[in-house]
């Protein structure tokens, strides 16, 4: 079978984003697109993670929702089931007893240490026990499929560090069992500035959502923060939020006219975010029209979740076996 071929060959990359409300472009520049890039290069496993989302909600119609949103949005930016083992976290029990093991191989002191709940604690917020464990569960979605390679946006790198961490303490505590991972960042398509400049984050309320409505959109990208030049004078299109947007989605030769215009002055911040919109609405099309037909299609995306998770768990089954047996049970 041509998928046991592949797999001698191609490195198993392997990464989930937790459900918990509509992504952004700094979720898709960040994170999301890479995935589609990776999916013939590696051999793909892309998940919801819904264990990690109960860390924040747990309002059950909402994460409901979340997790079938995420789905069209995996489906809709184009990740292609024939190429990429799509799943649920929920699939796989393992995960949770992994955890365990691990949560028994680490301590307190090490896992105080993460900027997940650092950050929180920071922010006065008293953290859950699952919110505290968040990086061993990731360590175990990552480990127990034996990923070698983890595509993610630059906020998760320690979380990979930290499987890393626990892969080597159970080798070494039990003998050679898992893999050690390694994060995978495509530099220049991580850091994607919000409508204000910093980072774009909905925690900062300076998104563009990228399946917003074009209402929603042409509001986000008309209120992009700019200063105060008039369309005449030269800009530095470098220091302009607008066009670190451009560089995002208009294509070429357009893009170089626009830094052209900037540059000699002439063009508008105005005339520039239309043209971003513009843009954005050609982008964003084809991707909608998917979602559209999945959402259309709910027996189709069950099938592929089906197969998906029937595929992974046939997958751990064995390594799981092998972590029972070298340690005692
Ligand atoms: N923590 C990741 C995020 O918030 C989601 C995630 C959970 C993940 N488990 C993972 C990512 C395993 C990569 C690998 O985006």
């Amino acid at each position: 079978m041509l998928y046991s071929e592949k797999k001698e060959q191609k490195k198993k990359a392997l990464s989930g984003i937790q459900p918990s409300g509509r992504p952004h472009i700094g979720n898709y520049f960040g994170a999301m697109k890479q995935f589609v890039d990776l999916q013939d290069e590696f051999d793909m496993y892309v998940f919801v993670a819904e264990y990690h989302a109960l860390t924040s909600t747990q309002d059950k119609e909402l994460l409901r929702s979340h997790i079938e949103n995420l789905i069209l949005d995996y489906l809709a930016i184009g990740l292609d089931p024939e190429k990429v083992c799509l799943y649920r976290q929920s699939d796989i029990p393992e995960i949770m007893e992994l955890t365990w093991i691990f949560n028994c191989l680490v301590s307190v002191p090490w896992l105080e240490r993460a900027h997940s709940f650092k950050d929180k604690s920071a922010k006065g917020i008293e953290a859950s026990v699952g919110l505290f464990d968040y990086p061993v569960l990731m360590a175990s979605d990552i480990l127990l499929p034996g990923a070698e390679v983890v595509p993610v946006g630059k906020d998760q790198i320690q979380h990979v560090e930290m499987a890393r961490e626990i892969a080597r303490k159970f080798n070494h505590q039990y003998g050679e069992t898992f893999l050690e991972p390694q994060e995978f960042i495509k530099e220049s398509v991580a850091l994607v500035p919000g409508t204000d400049g910093q980072k774009m984050s909905k925690s900062y309320g300076n998104t563009i959502p990228l399946f917003g409505t074009d209402k929603e959109i042409k509001k986000a990208i008309m209120g992009i923060v700019t200063d105060s030049k008039k369309p005449e004078e030269p800009k530095d299109p470098d220091e302009c939020h607008v066009f670190a947007l451009h560089k995002l989605i208009t294509p070429e030769p357009q893009l170089s006219e626009i830094r052209e215009g900037y540059e000699k002055g002439g063009l508008g911040y105005g005339e520039s975010k239309k043209l971003l919109l513009e843009n954005y609405l050609n982008f964003i099309t084809p991707m909608r029209e998917r979602r559209a037909y999945f959402e259309e299609n709910p027996g189709i995306v069950r099938q592929i979740l089906d197969e998906g998770g029937r595929r992974i768990k046939k997958e751990v089954a064995p390594k799981m076996a092998e972590v029972r047996e070298k340690i005692g049970l």
